[in-house]
């Protein structure tokens, strides 16, 4: 007997003709149980256990100390809590150092959280590695220009494609990506002109993260969206809420009715 949850979860196809009907595609990140519900419900159309869940959640500098065993509890929680939106699980750093590396974490992913792809940070090199896994029946999201895993071969963060020689790179990157079947791939921090060009050129959809609007789709990290954070938003995120005031006012006035209880009685 299959169970029947009222709502059809989007496939990749349907990212697909997102972008052949010209519509843009809306990606956030999320972690946990609660936050995916409420994207989900909101209408986003992917959602992304990103392995920014080492800087965002767990209070890392880098997302290099995130395991695979991070990403798939979290992905878990997030497939439980959305049932629309299609949910596509980073493989953090060292798990997919080549293609049946990739492989074993791309099946555990997909065996342990039930999500329905997984993202692979690179360009040329990882071309195998994703057509390894498509030729599996896996659904992959690639992810060029800055891609913070290499944080420290790169050099820090910084924005990318900015010379003729670092553009054609990264074009011959995105051909090469979607020939091996990649599904969509992430633009982080490409100059904003080459990742319109590169959407031209693509049939598959880019998302952009710091890319500017010409790409198919956007993506952000939920909390630089909704301004729950310590640190300040990048630029680029221009957070539509200060999620993080509203907690420290609600908790100031819960220390505060706390230390001064009024002389009503308690209602347990
Ligand atoms: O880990 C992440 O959140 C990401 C996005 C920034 C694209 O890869």
């Amino acid at each position: 007997m299959s169970v029947q949850t009222g709502t059809k979860r989007l496939t990749t196809r349907d990212i697909q003709a997102l972008k052949q009907r010209g519509e843009k595609i809306a990606m956030l990140t999320a972690y946990d149980h609660v936050t995916a519900s409420l994207l989900d419900q909101s209408g986003i159309d992917i959602l992304l256990v990103g392995d920014s869940l080492g800087n965002v959640v767990l209070g890392y500098e880098t997302t290099l100390p995130v395991t695979l065993a991070d990403m798939i509890r979290h992905a878990a929680a997030v497939q439980r809590g959305s049932t629309r939106a299609i949910v596509v699980c980073d493989l953090p750093f060292g798990t997919a150092t080549d293609p049946e590396t990739a492989l074993r974490s791309a099946v555990a992913v997909l065996q342990e959280t039930g999500c329905q792809a997984v993202k692979i940070e690179g360009g040329a090199a990882a071309v195998p590695t994703v057509a390894r896994l498509v030729g599996q029946g896996i659904a992959v999201m690639a992810h060029i220009g800055l891609t913070p895993q290499a944080v420290h071969q790169l050099g820090g963060y910084y924005r990318h494609g900015k010379t003729d020689a670092e553009a054609r790179i990264l074009i011959e990157a995105a051909q090469a990506l979607q020939a091996a079947g990649a599904f969509a791939i992430v633009l982080e921090m490409v100059v904003p002109e080459l990742a319109t060009e590169i959407t031209g050129l693509l049939d598959i959809p880019t998302i952009g993260i710091g890319s500017g609007p010409g790409c198919a789709g956007q993506v952000l990290v939920i909390n630089d969206l909704i301004g729950l954070g310590i640190q300040p938003a990048p630029s680029f995120a221009k957070p539509k809420a200060d999620v993080a005031a509203i907690v420290r006012d609600a908790v100031t006035a819960y220390i505060a009715d706390v230390k001064s209880p009024s002389e009503e009685p308690p209602l347990v």
